[in-house]
């Protein structure tokens, strides 16, 4: 028997007629067309560069303004662009060091922090948002700061202000920012605005806006070559090049028309208003999102919540623990709108009866 409670494996991949899930963060609308059209003509089967397939770097580099081809690197999904910089970082200057994290963040962060033999240190958000005082005093004697706007979980955006602030005080501190841009096409409030400088990583993925999580394409770039070539250089040793097919699919992507993520978003944003009036109607606590397409709701009893909702209703959510907010569950609305709806309806029979 699964046991739901203790991580989101649990869960990832799990699918059945009757399940309704709200668990995983993987769009279910399909990528662009131009992705599949290449796939019957395709026969590359050697190993690719290590840093990348050339015509994706520069792809990317015409999408980020000033940066070139050389200093992009295509990994298996952001996931791996997370952990090579933590790896690499983990070993610049003195040994291991202190990495910020505003709380409630993705999972993975302080797994990844601590397999890079790293310290996690937190700051909590207050409404969802990065306090920039508590912020300003944890990071001085931290290496690096993992900034996630729009955020995992809590869907919230930073203000352009805030964002600026850390800009400038890592920046004068000399303090590394890994900047997870993975939602930066999935706004609904303004334009994204991109940290940058020459401690900045900046790690991106072709799961979320092109909806190819499956492929596990993802990149990172930085004006910080040492850095890029060192990341390139453990590459080399561990997992070596990214896979090639999917590198030309994600070419290909970013190839597409702009108006398919333009379509995306309103798709996002309509579902975003329909969970958060049904959990709004519900007497549900939550924060509205702004971005990304989860949902964060404050709920009595998180764990008997989760459990409840999967073995009597058939609904997957997520523990907010595993998120730092051990008070909520995470919904992703990565899911049509009858399934929302149907979720929401379940959800509020579990609530009638608890
Ligand atoms: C904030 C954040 N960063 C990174 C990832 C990992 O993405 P990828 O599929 O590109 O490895 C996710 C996936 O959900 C995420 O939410």
């Amino acid at each position: 028997m699964i046991d739901e409670l203790k991580s989101p494996s649990a869960f990832i991949g799990v699918e059945g007629r009757d399940i309704i899930s709200f668990g995983s963060g993987q769009p279910d609308l399909p990528p662009p067309k131009e992705v599949y059209e290449i796939l019957p003509s395709y026969k590359a089967f050697k190993y690719g560069l290590i840093q990348g397939q050339i015509n994706l770097r520069e792809a990317l580099a015409r999408e980020y303004p000033s940066s070139a081809a050389e200093s992009f690197v295509i990994t298996n999904g952001a996931s791996e662009a997370l952990d090579l910089t933590l790896r690499v970082l983990a070993g610049i200057g003195e040994k291991g060091g202190k990495v910020l994290l505003p709380r409630p963040y993705y999972y993975s962060y302080p797994f990844s922090v601590k397999f890079a033999g790293m310290e996690p240190v937190y700051t909590d958000l207050v409404e969802g948002r990065i306090d920039f005082q508590d912020f300003d005093q944890k990071v001085r004697d931290c290496k690096a700061v993992i900034i996630n706007s729009p955020s995992n979980p809590t869907g919230r955006v930073e203000s352009m202000e805030t964002l600026k602030k850390i800009e400038k005080l890592t920046n004068d501190l000399g303090v590394y920012v890994i900047s997870d841009e993975v939602y930066k096409d999935l706004i609904y409030v303004r334009e994204n605005y991109l940290i940058k400088g020459p401690h900045v990583v900046t790690i991106n993925s072709f799961s979320k806006t092109y909806a190819m999580c499956g492929f596990r394409i993802g990149y990172l770039w930085s004006l910080d070559q040492e850095l890029v070539n060192k990341v390139i250089e453990m590459k080399t040793h561990t997992s070596m090049n990214t896979n090639i097919l999917g590198q030309e699919m994600a070419y290909q992507a970013t190839r597409a028309p702009k108006s398919f993520i333009e379509k995306q978003l309103k798709i996002w944003k309509g579902r975003r208003d329909l969970i958060c009036e049904g959990l709004l109607n519900l007497g549900l606590d939550l924060w509205k999102p702004e971005g990304a397409f989860y949902v964060l709701p404050k709920v009595k009893n998180p764990r008997k919540t989760v459990s409840e909702l999967f073995r009597k209703h058939r609904v997957i959510t997520y523990l907010g623990g595993w998120f730092g907010a051990p008070d909520r569950i995470r919904l992703s609305y990565a899911l049509d709108r009858e399934k929302i709806e149907e979720g929401l309806k379940r959800i509020g029979e579990y609530l009638k009866k608890s």
